[in-house]
């Protein structure tokens, strides 16, 4: 059975079809990258499997419970984490403190707050911010608000962690760190849903590329074979333009 299965799922806003039928089936253990050009469907599909917003049609299954109906934190405490491409930390809160909250709020939460802190501090280690845990959140810069994101995301101890861009604005040796980080990550037996601009990153990163265009899946397959996909080329050629070209 896989972890999770997005069968012919679909949101329109008004009249504007963000997420298009899109299936989509993920293996316990691997690493899928999505991807895609700007507006493509990408977070909406997020927001749709974490129930920010409800589908407007199609099925999506959780390790074998549907998902229709159910509140974000319900989804939560059934193992799906994520981080918003925007971060909102509790900017009055200590950078390990706001790490501390999920752990407290879990399926099997920490026993107290002692215990969510020292946990907080372990997370933070391995995410890189482990020499800013006691920093004001309101006092990160923007790459490590990401990296709080994603700490934030792994105090819920999810068995699926939906990534959203958290590599934007890294510098090329913080991207290969991240990778490296995401991989540990993945061995601990953390399932991965890895949205990404960085394509370098994604698929390096990625067992499986995911690519959405106008809110349809239009490739799904091993990254080697995705890039050389002319669906794909084409969409990405059409919304960037190419280097070196005029006009
Ligand atoms: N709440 C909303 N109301 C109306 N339209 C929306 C809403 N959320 C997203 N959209 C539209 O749906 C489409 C898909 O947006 P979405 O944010 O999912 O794209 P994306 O692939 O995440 O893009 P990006 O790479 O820029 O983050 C876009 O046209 C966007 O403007
Ligand atoms: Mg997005």
């Amino acid at each position: 059975m896989p972890l999770l299965r997005a069968g012919a799922v679909t949101k329109l806003f008004g009249r504007l079809v963000a997420v298009d039928r899109v299936d989509l089936v993920i293996d316990a253990g691997e690493i899928v990258g999505l991807i895609g050009p700007n507006g493509a469907g990408k977070t909406t599909l997020v927001n749709l499997i974490t129930g920010i917003e409800p589908p407007t049609s199609g099925t999506l299954v959780f390790d074998g419970t549907t998902l229709a109906g159910l509140r974000p934190a319900a989804i939560a405490r059934l193992g799906i984490a994520r981080t918003f491409q925007i971060a909102q930390p509790f900017r009055n809160m200590t950078v390990r403190q706001n790490v501390a909250v999920p752990a407290l709020f879990r399926a099997n939460p920490a026993a107290g707050v002692g215990q969510a802190l020292g946990e907080a501090g372990a997370i933070l280690d391995t995410v890189g911010l482990g020499p800013k845990r006691e920093f004001s959140a309101r006092a990160l810069t923007t790459p490590d608000l990401r990296r709080l994101e994603l700490a934030k995301a792994l105090a819920l101890r999810p068995r699926l962690l939906l990534l959203d861009e958290v590599m934007a604005g890294l510098t090329p040796a913080e991207v290969d760190a991240e990778i490296a980080m995401l991989r540990r990550v993945n061995a601990q037996g953390i399932t991965l849903l890895v949205i990404e601009h960085v394509l370098r990153a994604v698929m390096g990163l990625s067992h499986r590329v995911v690519v959405l265009h106008h809110g349809r899946k239009i490739a799904d397959g091993p990254p080697a074979r995705v890039v050389e996909d002319p669906g794909v080329i084409a969409a990405y050629l059409g919304n960037r333009r190419p280097a070196g070209r005029s006009g």
